[in-house]
């Protein structure tokens, strides 16, 4: 099974990071597609906490080259500092490739997304900060700056020039210091010569390598429910995070896709701003968020928590053509009397079973439950699913029903090793 989209299903923080480290020590490849260092994926190894932004999770694999596709926004100050922690705690990040295409984040592009959030006040997005949103904008609006202008010193500096000829008297606007395009140019230039031996032909080398049967996955960075198109924006990021996202931010063709994975919380959490029907804004979510240790990787904030909701879930499976799904943090669960699952959502007094296409609709969706008994033992040992308790194997099976695809692999515990693998996602 060579070519695997790992990506989230939710709004993200599902458990990305450790599903694609998983398959990283058997994949020869893991190709970053989207996002930047927005996202925060964590991974455990031998009891070693790792939290990735930049780089794919399969960079912890000694075997696997990891590779950040056309698709993402690279941040290069922040890319050299997630080198330097991991080669400072020994692992190696000499076969990282980077495609020419992607395009980089400026210090205006940082600026921007601060400034934005500012004027939007009340209505702010609560984005990360990073500048995830101005960089893709310029994408789109033809004015960006992509890694193949650092090896091309004139034409950087011409680019640099267009872009701030139009982001300065804005700058003014806000009352915000305008910025030196010299500064902006010597700042990229500065990285010109560590970042060279990295740029590849991103395209080429994954289509030669699928050519030769190797096993290439995808790592999604944020979500079905924060993609710029398919998310409940505008409360979303600025990429396509869904399995699309993968074949255009990578250049590999939709035909060469195998499997399509989306990571599923057995609950659901959320960062940022934004419409959210199962939130739990009482103790239970307090409960949530204390026992599955629900804070931001990125920004450390806690994240909103709520009950599992399966229209958002059949919703992933069809947007992204989900051919399995993996289930984590199924453990946190444990010592619950019922478990409560979204099946539908109430829409001024009328049962909609499916997420509402305008957002004014969901914005007002209520969650209809159905209530599915808990059990109490501590599952983080169980290592196959009939070791797990008769009733959380129900509810296991019960998602799978209402969520319209099967479930692969359960995730008991943050470390590795801590998964029950149902059927084997690169067979
Ligand atoms: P990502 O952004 O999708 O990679 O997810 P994050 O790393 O932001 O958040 C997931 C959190 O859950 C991390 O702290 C993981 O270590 C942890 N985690 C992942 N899977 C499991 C699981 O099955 N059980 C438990 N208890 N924690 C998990
Ligand atoms: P991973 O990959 C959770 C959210 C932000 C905000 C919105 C837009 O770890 O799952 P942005 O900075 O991208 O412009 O913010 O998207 N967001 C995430 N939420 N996990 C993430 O990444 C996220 N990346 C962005 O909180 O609501
Ligand atoms: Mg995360």
């Amino acid at each position: 099974m060579p070519a695997v989209i790992i990506l989230g299903a939710q709004w993200g923080d599902e458990g990305k990071g450790k599903a694609t480290d998983q398959l990283g020590t058997r994949a020869e490849y893991v190709v970053k597609y989207n996002g930047g260092n927005n996202a925060g994926h964590t991974v455990v190894v031998d009891g070693e906490k790792f939290a990735l932004h930049l780089l794919p999770s399969g960079i912890l694999s000694e075997t696997c080259t990891p590779v950040i596709g056309n698709g993402v926004v690279v941040d290069l100050g922040v890319l050299f500092e997630e080198i330097n922690d991991l080669e400072s705690r020994g692992v190696d990040t000499s076969k990282l490739r980077i495609s020419a295409n992607a395009h980089v984040i400026t210090s205006y592009g940082r600026s921007f997304d601060g400034l934005s959030e500012k004027a939007l006040g009340n209505a702010k997005i609560g984005t990360t900060g990073r500048g995830i949103g101005p960089t893709y904008s310029d994408k789109a609006a033809r004015l960006g700056i992509r890694i193949q202008d650092l090896f091309h010193p004139e034409e950087l500096d011409r680019k640099v020039r267009a872009a701030l000829a139009q982001k300065n008297p804005l700058l003014s606007a806000f009352d915000e210091p305008t910025v030196v395009a010299d500064d902006v140019v010597a700042d990229l230039l500065s990285y010109a010569e560590r970042v060279r031996p990295m740029v590849c032909d991103v395209t080429l080398e994954l289509n030669d390598a699928l050519d030769e049967h190797k096993t290439v996955v995808f790592e999604g960075g944020q979500s079905t429910m924060l993609d710029i198109d398919h998310g409940t924006y505008p409360y979303v990021t600025s990429s396509n995070a869904t399995s699309g996202g993968a074949c255009t931010g990578s250049g590999v063709g939709p035909t060469r896709i195998d499997r399509v994975v989306g990571v599923m919380k057995a609950y659901v959490t959320r960062v940022g701003e934004g419409p959210f029907p199962t939130e739990l804004l009482d103790e239970q979510g307090e409960w949530l968020r204390q026992t599955g240790g629900e804070f931001g990787v990125t920004t450390g904030r806690p994240r909103r928590c709520g009950w599992y909701d399966a229209p958002v879930a059949r919703y992933a499976a069809r947007v992204n053509g989900l051919t399995d799904i993996v289930l984590t943090k199924l453990d946190v669960l444990s010592g619950l009397e019922q478990i409560p699952v979204c099946v539908a959502y109430d829409v001024d007094g009328v049962r909609v079973d499916e997420v509402p296409a305008a957002q004014v609709d969901f914005q007002k969706a209520t969650p209809i439950y159905e209530y599915v008994p808990g059990w109490d033992e501590d599952i983080t040992s169980a290592t196959s699913f009939e070791e797990l308790p008769e009733a959380a194997r129900s509810y296991v099976h019960y998602l799978e029903q209402v969520s319209k695809c099967r479930i692969s692999s359960i995730g008991v515990g943050a470390e590795r090793e801590k998964t029950i693998v149902i059927r084997d996602l690169l067979d």
